[in-house]
């Protein structure tokens, strides 16, 4: 057995303590993809490979925190169908010397029928206590049966970014891509206060060739690019990607995407603004990938607020597919999860009065979907929404509101229970006829899909346990409500 495979055994039998310890604990989800017990942070090395969707992440299997350093591993999952996962063995341990601090960040890439895993070896090049200061590098890992993962004599395979160009202090999570013949890898930098993703090119996935930086910021977009993912969807180019610094003040760091054109002789990527891949709260560092079928699926990390103590710490999104429409990405549940459904309520065309806080007769739970309707043409409320996982006397609520006037959603969760607050406030671009909403809810997480995609608003909620009911209501007028469908999940 090798060092690495010994490491693996030692965390495999932590994390299997760490199952066994679990209390119950009402506030875990019960349908995304998470981690056994303990740490789980970024999706990485998405894959769909010999026919099953792959799907590891950063994680510290022996405890429910990240810690500074030698704890980050990638923990495994496997599914059939997207929304049943099956936990495997951990797959990467921070075995050696060049990445003794932990296996960070990084993509996959299917070669000959073999699985590599690309990701960040990490060492802190000073003593614990003191500011962090990190030397990050490039390494690879393969696998035949896409359980095994053996790493590379040849790591690591980029050892520092060009000098002058960015800082080897923060050089990570490579995302690895394929054109005509070419292997081609981003890898997020930073110099000074700017964020950056450099490109480097292969033909066998491990002599790499530095080419040019690929994007950067000039000054507004933030310090530091972590977590690139590029691909092509429908004709257009897409750079996913992870800055740090220009979100709001409790959650700096964002993740959005340029949608434009790679051209392949200058490998230059001209694009459009910056958009947001969700609107919410704790959202980040999101990864994708191309399945089978050719859909584009998404998955993100929702981080939980660090004062939630707990055995476990963090989770997935639900999968996401992404589609091109016009000049941006609209984002959507995937179709699988319809087979969580069970049992179904349906209201339609009710008309909601001034100042009523009205339920409706099974509308309700803490696992469920929720498709909304409301037909804006027939509503002259100022706003009108709902509210989520709310007690019967309402005191404790997660509140979604419409303001007709300004065409804004607010995510408000000042009253959602334990560790979390604040609101969020989505400025939509267009008025529709109808507003959409599509609500996933699973014990403590939302996700809310708006007008068929057009964008996304999530978040943790920390609600007593009992509390489950939806209200609806409608301010400054009525709301006519075209059809509310709820399934049980
Ligand atoms: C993003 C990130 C990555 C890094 C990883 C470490 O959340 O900071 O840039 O590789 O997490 O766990």
């Amino acid at each position: 057995m090798n060092t690495h495979q010994k490491m693996l055994e030692v965390a495999n039998q932590a994390l299997r303590q760490a199952v066994e310890q679990l209390r119950f604990d009402p506030h875990k989800p019960a349908l995304h993809a998470h981690a056994p017990a303990n740490w789980l942070n970024d999706p990485n090395g998405l894959v769909y490979f010999n026919g099953e969707y792959h799907l590891f992440y950063q994680h510290n299997p022996f405890a429910p925190e990240h810690w500074g350093s030698g704890r980050i591993h990638w923990g495994h999952m496997k599914s059939k169908d997207l929304v049943h996962w099956e936990h495997l063995p951990i797959a990467l341990a921070p075995s050696e010397d060049y990445d003794r601090d932990g296996c960070f960040s990084g993509g996959a890439a299917v070669q000959d029928g073999k699985l590599y895993l690309f990701y960040t070896s990490n060492i802190f090049t000073v003593p614990p206590g003191l500011p962090d200061d990190l030397l990050q590098q490039q390494c690879v890992a393969v696998s035949e049966d896409g359980i095994h993962f053996e790493k590379s004599e040849l790591n690591p395979l980029i050892k520092h970014p060009p000098a002058g160009i960015g800082q080897d202090n923060h050089f990570r999570d490579p995302n690895v891509f394929f054109h005509d013949g070419t292997w081609y890898m981003l890898v997020g930098n930073r110099l000074g206060d700017n964020g950056k993703i450099l490109l480097y090119r292969s033909d066998d996935l491990l002599r790499w060739e530095y080419v040019k930086v690929f994007g950067e910021s000039s000054g507004d977009m933030g310090y530091m690019w972590e977590c690139p993912d590029f691909f092509s969807l429908n004709g257009k180019d897409v750079l996913a990607f992870s800055p740090q610094g220009i979100g709001w003040p409790d959650q700096p760091n964002i993740s959005g995407y340029y949608l434009g054109r790679l051209d392949y002789e200058t490998l230059n990527f001209s694009h459009g603004e910056f958009y947001k891949l969700d609107h919410g709260f704790d959202f980040y560092a999101p990864q994708s990938f191309t399945d089978g079928k050719g859909r584009r699926i998404l998955f993100g990390w929702m981080r939980m607020p660090r004062n939630a103590e707990k055995q476990w710490a963090g989770s997935m999104t639900l999968p996401r597919e992404l589609r091109v429409t016009g000049n941006r990405l609209t984002i959507h549940p995937v179709e699988e999860l319809t087979l969580l459904r069970q049992q179904q309520i349906t209201v339609s065309d009710v008309r909601l009065r001034q100042d009523n806080r009205t339920t409706y007769p099974g509308i309700k739970g803490t696992c469920i979907e929720l498709l909304c309707t409301f037909d804006l043409t027939n509503t002259d409320a100022a706003e009108f929404g709902l509210e989520l996982r709310s007690s019967l006397d309402g005191d404790q609520k997660t509140v979604v509101t419409y303001s007709k006037e300004h065409n804004t959603i607010t995510l408000d969760r000042n009253q959602s229970g334990d560790y979390v607050s604040g609101t969020r406030v989505l400025e939509m671009q267009r008025r529709a006829e109808k507003l959409e909403l599509h609500i996933f809810l699973d014990t403590c997480m939302m996700e809310m899909f708006i007008n068929y995609g057009e964008y996304v608003m999530s978040g943790w909620l920390f609600p007593d346990p009992g509390n489950e009911e939806i209200a609806f209501f409608s301010r400054g007028g009525s709301t006519t409500i075209k059809s509310v469908d709820c399934w049980g999940l």
